[in-house]
């Protein structure tokens, strides 16, 4: 088929179905599959948000205000991505499952804590850089079946980079002299967490 002269055959195709907007007969994936996809990414958004305010709630010490701003600005962009993925599942004529049932289930991404800041930090690297490998994953599954899904997918993995690697930056230090890199927060009672009825 060539771009410019099989337009009355096209017209003809998408004039079929118009009800279900920018999705034409011509759309590949199955939608079933690609509702799972982006409802389990929605899912995981959710845990990222909740996790990011557990964790800000959590922390105390004299790193607080770095650290409430870190898990603050992580929160918002992940409310964004929540936001962003839900309107592409309206979008591509499904339902987004905000449903609180089952969401650790669907979701990627886990809801930890621990006891100190840098178990808080540790878990939400670890989240980040398994919701990394599964955005990377979605983006490779859409590839040119589905281009604007994809590019949503690419875009929110990079603010997901940008969270793990400013993780990384305040959990890990460089020794410049052996080259090593050594966790800064280890060992230091100042920098508990905050633990409900002292526990
Ligand atoms: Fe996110
Ligand atoms: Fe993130």
């Amino acid at each position: 088929m060539s771009i410019l002269s099989d337009v009355k055959e096209i017209e003809a195709k998408v004039r079929e179905s118009m009800e279900n907007g920018p999705v034409t007969p011509y759309y590949t994936l199955p939608l079933d599959k690609v509702y799972d996809v982006l409802n389990a990414a929605l899912a995981s958004e959710i845990i990222c948000v909740l996790r990011y305010k557990q964790h800000y709630y959590m922390t105390t010490s004299i790193h607080q205000d770095q650290l409430q701003d870190m898990f603050k600005e992580h929160w918002m962009d992940e409310e964004g991505h929540l936001e962003r993925i839900a309107d592409r599942i309206k979008q591509l004529g499904g339902v987004p499952n905000l449903d609180p049932n089952g969401i650790s289930k669907r979701a990627f991404s886990t809801f930890s804590s621990g006891h100190t800041l840098a178990d808080l930090l540790r878990e939400d690297l670890l989240a980040e850089r398994v919701v990394i490998k599964m955005y990377g994953d979605i983006v490779d599954y859409f590839g040119k079946a589905d281009p604007v899904s994809r590019r949503m997918m690419e875009e929110i993995l990079k603010d997901e980079e940008d969270h793990a690697d400013e993780i990384a930056d305040l959990l890990y230090t460089v020794d410049p002299k052996t080259g090593k890199t050594a966790e800064q927060f280890t060992g230091d009672g100042v920098l508990q967490a905050f633990k409900p009825n002292g526990k």
